[in-house]
């Protein structure tokens, strides 16, 4: 059923890639990189896709000024900042993929190493930062054809300071907000009443190695249980935030070393297949976790030591009756790799480093190439080496998916100022489109392209519905060629995509709509419960033997 050619290398070039020491890397994969902005004027630390197609996109506000300017000649004064506390530059944007343009938004206060995630409304909401913006909650409302729409700040939204945590979508449209830097407990936002509650989770205290910490950014997943499967440094619980309660203890995974920050590796869920389960809630559920840091090796590069990053992936069915960690070894190590998933349910790594770790100065080896991983795949096949940018994305930098298929990235800024001059890797201010292979002109042929619906419709749990698709090449298309997928864009920053969920739709039979050659009909029905999916903006794309369409955005309500 691939279309995928086998990656043939003729024969005297893999002897001299076979012979050769140094890291020459097969140009078979692949991919292909598109500069996009040499600099919208800050650096890409956190990203969100929202519903109306614009990418929200922002840094921090105590580093020094950006090289954009606020809207409308205005400034910021903020006598709590510490570097500029009269600042008109911005330190947050609003980039529209499809005009490849952008233009400056207002952050008030600090958002460093915050979280966030889209609300079953479509709106952005962000908790936390640093110093001033600790406790601030911040929401942002995609606007189709205003161009003032702006932040809305909101003061101790927080029950806590939020620095390093991670946030999760519920199935009642609450986020979890885990964790952060001396927070071992969680809170959600909104809250249920007035008292802002704070709730302790010993497992971040178990879990934190002092100093180096390893626990930060917790990668956290809501299982199709309605639990949470919380992940950090080299362990997971499953737990019910509703009765406080650890569900089920996780093997530690092999090796031992850490996984979160700042031993930065990175997580996925894998896609939830509601093909074989229609309705039910006991969809498979497998956790990916790739990359990091051996242990130790936060304060060996302090000391100026920058340890070979972690070579590995290990995989576990989260609701397996005796679950353990499978083991795969990545083409090469790499620390703060962003993992993102596409269309197709297959896993692209990117960005990152080949030693050190996360924080200042912290990595070295930038890691240019991306790479495939098959879920699909047998074991021992399944990672695929994509073809290399020229930009080193190392601390601070990030990538998601877009509704077209093409991956943005962008970021990287290791140091505490926008330094564009004097050190290792000079801040970036870029954004580029990594297009996986599946958006080549040669299988324009078997790409499917949506007709309806048309973007923004609304279904239901459970309620079934009509896409209608057109595919050019000559030749029936095949019920089994066709795969519906269904993808919440994540908050994504410091390598990991808050959020992040794929689910594969059931679908009742493929028609062709008689009148029109090459056109389709498949039914398909949205999941059945808030725990398979939470509420709220997902894109749809179609899957034709492994070629996805454009995105549509559902809301599931
Ligand atoms: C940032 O702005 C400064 C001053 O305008 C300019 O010299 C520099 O080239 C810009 N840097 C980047 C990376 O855009
Ligand atoms: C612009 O958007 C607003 C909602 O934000 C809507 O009420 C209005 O009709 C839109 N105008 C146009 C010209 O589309
Ligand atoms: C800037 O001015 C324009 C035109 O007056 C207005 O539409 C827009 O909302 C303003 N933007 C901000 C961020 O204040
Ligand atoms: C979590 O605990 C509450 C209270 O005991 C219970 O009602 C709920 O069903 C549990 N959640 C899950 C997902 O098991
Ligand atoms: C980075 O920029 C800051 C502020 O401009 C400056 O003080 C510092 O010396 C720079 N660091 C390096 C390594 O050039």
């Amino acid at each position: 059923m691939s279309l995928h050619q086998p990656c043939t290398l003729p024969l005297l070039l893999l002897l001299l890639f076979l012979a050769s020491a140094a890291a020459v890397v097969a140009d078979c994969g692949g991919g292909r990189w598109q500069l996009l902005q040499r600099s919208i004027g800050i650096s890409a630390m956190h990203m969100q896709l929202l519903s109306n197609d614009r990418v929200v996109i922002f840094d921090r506000t105590d580093f020094g000024r950006s090289n954009i300017s606020l809207a409308n000649g205005s400034c910021r004064e903020d006598p709590n900042e510490r570097v500029v506390t009269h600042d008109c530059s911005a330190h947050s944007v609003e980039y529209d993929p499809a005009a490849n343009t952008f233009r400056p938004l207002t952050v008030q206060t600090d958002v460093w190493c915050s979280s966030g995630s889209a609300m079953p409304d479509g709106r952005l909401v962000q908790t936390g930062g640093f110093n001033d913006g600790d406790r601030r909650v911040r929401s942002f409302s995609p606007c189709k054809n205003v161009s003032g729409c702006d932040w809305v700040e909101h003061e101790n939204g927080l029950a806590a300071r939020r620095w390093y945590s991670t946030n999760q979508l519920l199935p009642d449209g609450r986020q979890i907000i885990v964790g952060g830097r001396r927070q071992f407990n969680y809170e959600f936002y909104p809250k249920n009443d007035a008292a802002a509650q704070l709730y302790s989770l010993p497992f971040l205290v178990q879990t934190n190695d002092g100093k180096s910490e390893n626990n930060l950014y917790p990668f956290v997943f809501l299982n199709v249980d309605g639990n949470l499967f919380i992940f950090a440094n080299n362990r997971a619980i499953l737990y019910n935030y509703s009765s406080r309660a650890v569900v089920r203890n996780y093997p530690e995974i092999p090796g031992g070393d850490p996984r979160s920050y700042p031993s930065t590796g990175s997580a996925a869920l894998l896609p939830l297949d509601l093909t074989l389960h229609p309705g039910a809630d006991d969809v498979a559920a497998e956790v990916l976790v790739c990359g990091g840091a051996p242990r130790g090796s936060f304060e060996k590069a302090g000391v100026g030591e920058f340890v070979k990053g972690l070579g590995n992936c290990g995989r576990i069915g989260i609701n397996d009756p005796n679950p353990v960690w499978a083991m795969e070894s990545m083409p090469r190590e790499r620390v703060m790799g962003d993992m993102v998933m596409l269309p197709d349910g297959n896993v692209l790594i990117v960005n990152g480093a080949g030693s050190g770790t996360a924080g200042w100065e912290n990595g070295r080896e930038p890691v240019l190439n991306p790479v495939l991983y098959r879920p699909g795949n047998p074991a021992g096949s399944r990672f695929e080496v994509q073809n290399p940018t020229d930009v080193p994305r190392m601390y601070h930098s990030a990538a998601i998916l877009l509704r077209d298929g093409r991956v943005l990235v962008g970021g990287s800024n290791p140091h505490v100022y926008y330094n564009f001059t004097g050190v290792m890797f000079p801040t970036d201010l870029s954004l580029e489109a990594f297009s996986p292979d599946y958006l080549d002109g040669r299988f324009d042929g078997v790409r499917p392209a949506i007709v309806s619906p048309a973007g923004g419709v609304g279904v239901g749990y459970g309620e079934k519905f009509v896409i209608r698709f057109t595919v050019s090449a000559a030749g029936a298309v095949k019920g089994d060629d066709v795969a519906v997928t269904m993808l919440a864009p994540p908050f994504t920053t410091h390598s990991f995509g808050m959020n992040q969920r794929l689910l594969v739709l059931g679908s009742e039979g493929l028609r062709s709509v008689a009148a029109a050659a090459g056109s389709y009909e498949v039914t398909v029905r949205m999941p059945g419960s808030g725990n398979l999916a939470p509420a709220g903006y997902y894109m749809v794309f179609v899957v034709h033997r492994e070629i996805p369409s454009t995105g549509v955005w559902v809301k599931l309500h």
